[in-house]
């Protein structure tokens, strides 16, 4: 009698884990078709240089890890991903390895506010990076006690030339990441969308860092042709270009200390909306293809 009971529940089970297994079968066909679209991602550091753009994703789904927040949706039907990254540098590099780990994406724009180092850009005015390039990452010249400091001597610092890097003149570099041409496309095909102000392309400069000092951004200017400064661009292009995902930075000045643009936090919002006009060119770019 036992064992009969047994046999019954044993096939009982087995039908249900088969017809479990042929209606994921069934399923798997809409999922590949998801799997072939690759997402693009969206990186904001502050709530209000992300949220915005989050808003306008339909179906969206919140996946929150460490601090850094996800918010999975749709563009014109098309997976778009935006990223709370947090400020800074390590905050960036972990959310872009992470994001990219996790989602496979086709392309990453790091988007926000920066400060000018080009005094012919005015607050509002964007930046789409031709060049991004860390400027945190310096090495002193050798002085003895008391003879002070000299930052306008400091040498750049390639931290990718990990070859001998004391004695490498490789690592005196420095090293700028190119912003991608598809992506750079988009962003000039929709330029006349945006009336706040110009849209050029330049450098930009990341580090954990903010400079008030005129002078000092003057030498980095100079010296690295860096026309805004923010906190996460080159860290997430570095990462980036380590995944070999195609990567752009754009930057709308919130403020420019070598003009008098003083801080407006409205730009975050203007920048947003700017590139979302991008990814939505850049999405019907890559179905044409
Ligand atoms: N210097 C550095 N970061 C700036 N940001 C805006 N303006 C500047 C500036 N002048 C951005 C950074 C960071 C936050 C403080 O604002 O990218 O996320």
């Amino acid at each position: 009698m036992k064992n009969k009971m047994f046999k019954k529940l044993a096939l009982l089970v087995t039908g249900a884990a088969l017809s479990a297994t042929l209606f994921a079968g069934y399923q798997q066909e809409p999922a590949k078709v998801e799997a072939a679209q690759k997402p693009i991602i969206i990186q904001g550091p502050m709530p209000i240089e992300a949220e915005n753009f989050a808003q306008k994703l339909e179906k969206v789904k919140v996946e929150k890890s460490g601090t850094f927040v996800f918010y999975k949706g749709k563009l014109n039907d098309y997976p778009v991903i935006v990223v709370k990254t947090g400020k800074g540098m390590e905050n960036t590099a972990a959310a872009t390895a992470l994001a990219i780990e996790k989602y496979k994406p086709a392309a990453i724009i790091n988007q926000g506010t920066s400060g000018g180092h080009d005094p012919n850009l005015h607050v509002f005015d964007i930046v789409l990076g031709k060049r991004t390039t860390n400027i945190g990452s310096l090495k002193t010249t050798h002085m003895s006690e008391n003879e002070g400091i000299a930052p306008t001597k400091w040498i750049p610092m390639d931290l990718m030339a990990s070859e001998g890097s004391g004695s490498n003149p490789d690592a005196e570099k420095i090293r700028y990441y190119e912003g991608d041409k598809g992506l750079l496309a988009a962003a000039h095909a929709v330029k006349d969308t945006y009336t706040k102000g110009k849209i050029v392309e330049g450098t930009i400069g990341s580090a954990d860092f903010w400079n008030n000092e005129v002078d000092r951004i003057k030498w980095f200017h100079t010296n690295y042709g860096t026309s805004v400064e923010e906190m996460e661009g080159a860290s997430a292009a570095q990462i980036a270009a380590a995944y070999k995902v195609p990567f752009l930075g754009i930057r709308i000045l919130s403020n420019n200390k070598t003009n008098g643009g003083t801080y407006n936090p409205g730009t975050a919002e203007a920048n947003q909306e700017y590139v979302y006009e991008v990814v939505k060119q850049y999405i019907s770019d890559i179905q044409k293809k």
